[in-house]
Protein backbone atom coordinates (compact mmCIF):
# COMPACT_ATOMS: atom_id res chain seq x y z
CA UNK A 1 0.00 0.00 0.00
CA UNK A 2 2.56 2.45 1.21
CA UNK A 3 4.81 2.18 -1.86
CA UNK A 4 1.02 2.20 -4.25
CA UNK A 5 -0.01 5.46 -3.07
CA UNK A 6 3.02 7.37 -4.15
CA UNK A 7 2.84 6.03 -7.65
CA UNK A 8 -0.45 6.93 -8.04
CA UNK A 9 0.11 10.22 -6.74
CA UNK A 10 2.74 10.99 -8.94
CA UNK A 11 0.89 9.93 -12.14
CA UNK A 12 -1.99 11.56 -11.33
CA UNK A 13 0.23 14.71 -11.05
CA UNK A 14 1.63 13.75 -14.33
CA UNK A 15 -1.89 13.33 -15.85
CA UNK A 16 -2.68 17.43 -14.20
CA UNK A 17 0.87 18.89 -15.92
CA UNK A 18 -0.06 17.39 -19.20
CA UNK A 19 -3.62 18.49 -19.41
CA UNK A 20 -2.62 22.13 -17.98
CA UNK A 21 0.40 22.11 -21.24
CA UNK A 22 -2.25 20.60 -23.62
CA UNK A 23 -4.65 23.49 -22.51
CA UNK A 24 -1.81 25.87 -22.38
CA UNK A 25 -0.95 25.68 -26.23
CA UNK A 26 -4.28 25.37 -27.31
CA UNK A 27 -4.82 29.12 -25.78
CA UNK A 28 -1.75 30.15 -27.56
CA UNK A 29 -2.69 28.80 -30.65
CA UNK A 30 -6.17 30.33 -30.61
CA UNK A 31 -4.44 33.75 -29.65
CA UNK A 32 -2.01 33.25 -32.57
CA UNK A 33 -5.43 32.20 -34.97
CA UNK A 34 -7.00 35.72 -33.99
CA UNK A 35 -7.11 37.60 -36.85
CA UNK A 36 -5.55 40.88 -35.81
CA UNK A 37 -6.04 42.40 -39.42
CA UNK A 38 -7.01 40.70 -42.48
CA UNK A 39 -5.69 37.52 -42.95
CA UNK A 40 -2.40 37.07 -45.27
CA UNK A 41 -2.82 34.93 -47.62
CA UNK A 42 0.20 33.57 -49.08
CA UNK A 43 0.82 31.69 -52.37
CA UNK A 44 4.32 29.79 -52.14
CA UNK A 45 6.26 29.83 -55.63
CA UNK A 46 5.62 26.21 -55.55
CA UNK A 47 1.84 26.80 -56.01
CA UNK A 48 -0.52 24.30 -54.23
CA UNK A 49 2.11 20.84 -55.36
CA UNK A 50 2.93 19.02 -52.60
CA UNK A 51 6.32 18.40 -51.35
CA UNK A 52 6.98 15.02 -52.86
CA UNK A 53 5.75 16.21 -56.22
CA UNK A 54 7.86 18.15 -58.66
CA UNK A 55 5.81 21.38 -61.27
CA UNK A 56 6.61 21.08 -64.75
CA UNK A 57 9.77 23.21 -65.77
CA UNK A 58 8.85 26.69 -67.02
CA UNK A 59 10.65 27.45 -70.33
CA UNK A 60 13.38 30.15 -69.87
CA UNK A 61 12.34 33.46 -70.28
CA UNK A 62 15.39 35.07 -71.95
CA UNK A 63 14.59 38.21 -73.48
CA UNK A 64 15.83 38.92 -77.22
CA UNK A 65 18.82 40.01 -77.92
CA UNK A 66 19.19 44.21 -77.55
CA UNK A 67 22.08 46.93 -77.28
CA UNK A 68 24.19 47.05 -74.01
CA UNK A 69 21.60 47.94 -71.06
CA UNK A 70 21.93 50.73 -68.76
CA UNK A 71 23.57 50.02 -65.45
CA UNK A 72 22.33 50.75 -62.12
CA UNK A 73 25.14 51.59 -60.25
CA UNK A 74 28.91 52.00 -61.79
CA UNK A 75 30.53 48.67 -59.98
CA UNK A 76 27.29 46.39 -61.65
CA UNK A 77 28.48 43.70 -63.94
CA UNK A 78 27.01 44.49 -67.04
CA UNK A 79 23.34 42.25 -67.65
CA UNK A 80 24.47 40.14 -70.88
CA UNK A 81 22.41 41.74 -73.28
CA UNK A 82 22.01 38.69 -75.60
CA UNK A 83 21.09 34.87 -75.55
CA UNK A 84 24.28 32.78 -73.84
CA UNK A 85 22.60 29.41 -74.69
CA UNK A 86 25.32 26.66 -75.72
CA UNK A 87 27.72 29.33 -74.50
CA UNK A 88 30.35 27.04 -72.90
CA UNK A 89 33.17 27.88 -70.40
CA UNK A 90 35.53 24.82 -69.67
CA UNK A 91 38.99 24.25 -68.45
CA UNK A 92 40.26 24.30 -72.08
CA UNK A 93 37.78 26.55 -73.48
CA UNK A 94 35.84 30.13 -73.04
CA UNK A 95 32.68 30.54 -75.39
CA UNK A 96 32.77 34.13 -74.42
CA UNK A 97 35.91 35.40 -75.28
CA UNK A 98 35.48 33.99 -78.72
CA UNK A 99 33.84 37.49 -79.00
CA UNK A 100 34.70 39.75 -76.03
CA UNK A 101 38.90 39.11 -75.78
CA UNK A 102 40.24 42.38 -77.27
CA UNK A 103 41.56 40.65 -80.51
CA UNK A 104 37.97 39.42 -81.34
CA UNK A 105 35.76 42.35 -80.57
CA UNK A 106 37.13 44.16 -84.38
CA UNK A 107 35.19 41.48 -85.90
CA UNK A 108 32.65 40.46 -83.16
CA UNK A 109 31.80 43.95 -82.24
CA UNK A 110 31.37 42.76 -78.91
CA UNK A 111 32.42 45.08 -75.90
CA UNK A 112 36.22 44.27 -74.69
CA UNK A 113 36.50 43.14 -71.78
CA UNK A 114 36.84 45.10 -69.37
CA UNK A 115 40.83 46.14 -68.14
CA UNK A 116 39.89 45.07 -64.51
CA UNK A 117 39.65 41.33 -65.67
CA UNK A 118 43.53 40.98 -66.10
CA UNK A 119 44.23 41.69 -62.88
CA UNK A 120 44.43 39.07 -59.35
CA UNK A 121 43.43 39.28 -56.53
CA UNK A 122 46.63 40.53 -55.43
CA UNK A 123 46.71 43.51 -57.86
CA UNK A 124 48.93 42.10 -60.33
CA UNK A 125 48.28 42.69 -64.23
CA UNK A 126 48.39 39.81 -66.49
CA UNK A 127 48.72 39.26 -70.26
CA UNK A 128 45.51 37.76 -70.53
CA UNK A 129 41.88 37.02 -68.16
CA UNK A 130 42.74 36.36 -64.82
CA UNK A 131 41.69 33.38 -63.34
CA UNK A 132 39.14 35.15 -60.81
CA UNK A 133 37.65 36.49 -64.20
CA UNK A 134 37.42 33.48 -65.95
CA UNK A 135 34.05 32.54 -65.17
CA UNK A 136 31.75 35.11 -66.88
CA UNK A 137 28.40 34.03 -65.61
CA UNK A 138 29.08 34.08 -62.08
CA UNK A 139 29.08 37.55 -62.20
CA UNK A 140 27.14 38.67 -65.77
CA UNK A 141 23.63 37.47 -66.43
CA UNK A 142 21.27 37.47 -68.96
CA UNK A 143 17.98 39.74 -68.55
CA UNK A 144 14.79 37.92 -68.07
CA UNK A 145 11.70 40.22 -69.13
CA UNK A 146 9.84 39.39 -65.12
CA UNK A 147 7.69 41.45 -63.17
CA UNK A 148 9.66 41.92 -59.57
CA UNK A 149 7.46 39.28 -57.10
CA UNK A 150 8.12 41.32 -54.87
CA UNK A 151 7.45 45.66 -55.24
CA UNK A 152 10.33 47.44 -54.26
CA UNK A 153 11.67 51.12 -54.14
CA UNK A 154 15.27 50.50 -55.79
CA UNK A 155 16.37 53.09 -57.28
CA UNK A 156 19.20 53.68 -59.72
CA UNK A 157 22.64 55.19 -58.57
CA UNK A 158 22.44 59.08 -58.96
CA UNK A 159 25.50 59.58 -61.14
CA UNK A 160 23.66 57.18 -63.56
CA UNK A 161 20.15 58.53 -63.20
C1 LIG B 1 29.03 35.57 -80.86
C2 LIG B 1 29.70 36.63 -80.13
C3 LIG B 1 29.47 36.75 -78.65
C4 LIG B 1 29.60 35.76 -77.69
C5 LIG B 1 30.01 34.30 -77.89
C6 LIG B 1 29.33 36.39 -76.43
N1 LIG B 1 29.02 37.71 -76.61
FE1 LIG B 1 28.61 39.08 -75.16
N2 LIG B 1 28.26 40.52 -76.57
C7 LIG B 1 28.44 40.35 -77.93
C8 LIG B 1 28.14 41.59 -78.61
C9 LIG B 1 28.22 41.82 -80.12
C10 LIG B 1 27.78 42.52 -77.60
C11 LIG B 1 27.42 43.99 -77.77
C12 LIG B 1 25.97 44.16 -78.14
C13 LIG B 1 25.72 45.58 -78.58
O1 LIG B 1 26.59 46.45 -78.39
O2 LIG B 1 24.64 45.81 -79.11
C14 LIG B 1 27.87 41.81 -76.34
C15 LIG B 1 27.60 42.38 -75.13
C16 LIG B 1 27.85 41.77 -73.90
C17 LIG B 1 27.74 42.41 -72.61
C18 LIG B 1 27.28 43.84 -72.33
C19 LIG B 1 28.43 44.79 -72.17
C20 LIG B 1 27.97 46.16 -71.72
O3 LIG B 1 28.78 47.09 -71.75
O4 LIG B 1 26.80 46.32 -71.30
C21 LIG B 1 28.10 41.48 -71.68
C22 LIG B 1 28.15 41.67 -70.18
C23 LIG B 1 28.41 40.26 -72.39
N3 LIG B 1 28.23 40.46 -73.73
C24 LIG B 1 28.81 39.09 -71.76
C25 LIG B 1 29.00 37.88 -72.42
C26 LIG B 1 29.24 36.63 -71.74
C27 LIG B 1 29.36 36.45 -70.24
C28 LIG B 1 29.38 35.68 -72.71
C29 LIG B 1 29.57 34.18 -72.52
C30 LIG B 1 28.56 33.49 -71.72
C31 LIG B 1 29.23 36.34 -73.98
N4 LIG B 1 28.98 37.67 -73.76
C32 LIG B 1 29.37 35.72 -75.21
C33 LIG B 1 28.86 39.20 -78.58
C34 LIG B 1 29.10 37.97 -77.96
C1 LIG C 1 33.98 38.40 -60.43
C2 LIG C 1 32.96 39.02 -61.28
C3 LIG C 1 33.20 39.08 -62.77
C4 LIG C 1 33.61 38.07 -63.61
C5 LIG C 1 33.93 36.61 -63.26
C6 LIG C 1 33.61 38.64 -64.93
N1 LIG C 1 33.23 39.95 -64.90
FE1 LIG C 1 33.02 41.21 -66.45
N2 LIG C 1 32.62 42.75 -65.22
C7 LIG C 1 32.47 42.65 -63.86
C8 LIG C 1 32.25 43.97 -63.30
C9 LIG C 1 32.03 44.29 -61.83
C10 LIG C 1 32.26 44.89 -64.38
C11 LIG C 1 32.08 46.41 -64.33
C12 LIG C 1 33.23 47.09 -63.66
C13 LIG C 1 34.50 46.82 -64.35
O1 LIG C 1 34.67 47.23 -65.51
O2 LIG C 1 35.34 46.14 -63.74
C14 LIG C 1 32.50 44.07 -65.57
C15 LIG C 1 32.57 44.58 -66.84
C16 LIG C 1 32.56 43.81 -68.00
C17 LIG C 1 32.37 44.31 -69.35
C18 LIG C 1 32.13 45.77 -69.74
C19 LIG C 1 33.44 46.45 -69.98
C20 LIG C 1 33.28 47.91 -70.30
O3 LIG C 1 34.25 48.49 -70.77
O4 LIG C 1 32.21 48.49 -70.08
C21 LIG C 1 32.42 43.24 -70.20
C22 LIG C 1 32.26 43.24 -71.69
C23 LIG C 1 32.67 42.07 -69.38
N3 LIG C 1 32.76 42.45 -68.06
C24 LIG C 1 32.80 40.79 -69.87
C25 LIG C 1 33.20 39.69 -69.10
C26 LIG C 1 33.57 38.41 -69.65
C27 LIG C 1 33.52 38.03 -71.12
C28 LIG C 1 33.95 37.62 -68.59
C29 LIG C 1 34.50 36.19 -68.63
C30 LIG C 1 35.71 36.02 -69.41
C31 LIG C 1 33.78 38.39 -67.38
N4 LIG C 1 33.34 39.65 -67.74
C32 LIG C 1 33.98 37.94 -66.08
C33 LIG C 1 32.54 41.50 -63.12
C34 LIG C 1 32.96 40.26 -63.59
Amino acid sequence: MNTVMPQMARQLAKLVLAAGLVWMGADLASAADAPASAPVKLQGLRGGTPLNQDNPPEGARQERDHGPADRDFVQQPPLIPHTTAGYQITKNYNKCMDCHAWQKTKVSGATKVSVTHFRTREGQELDNISPRRYFCTQCHVPQTDARPLIDNTFQRARGLQ
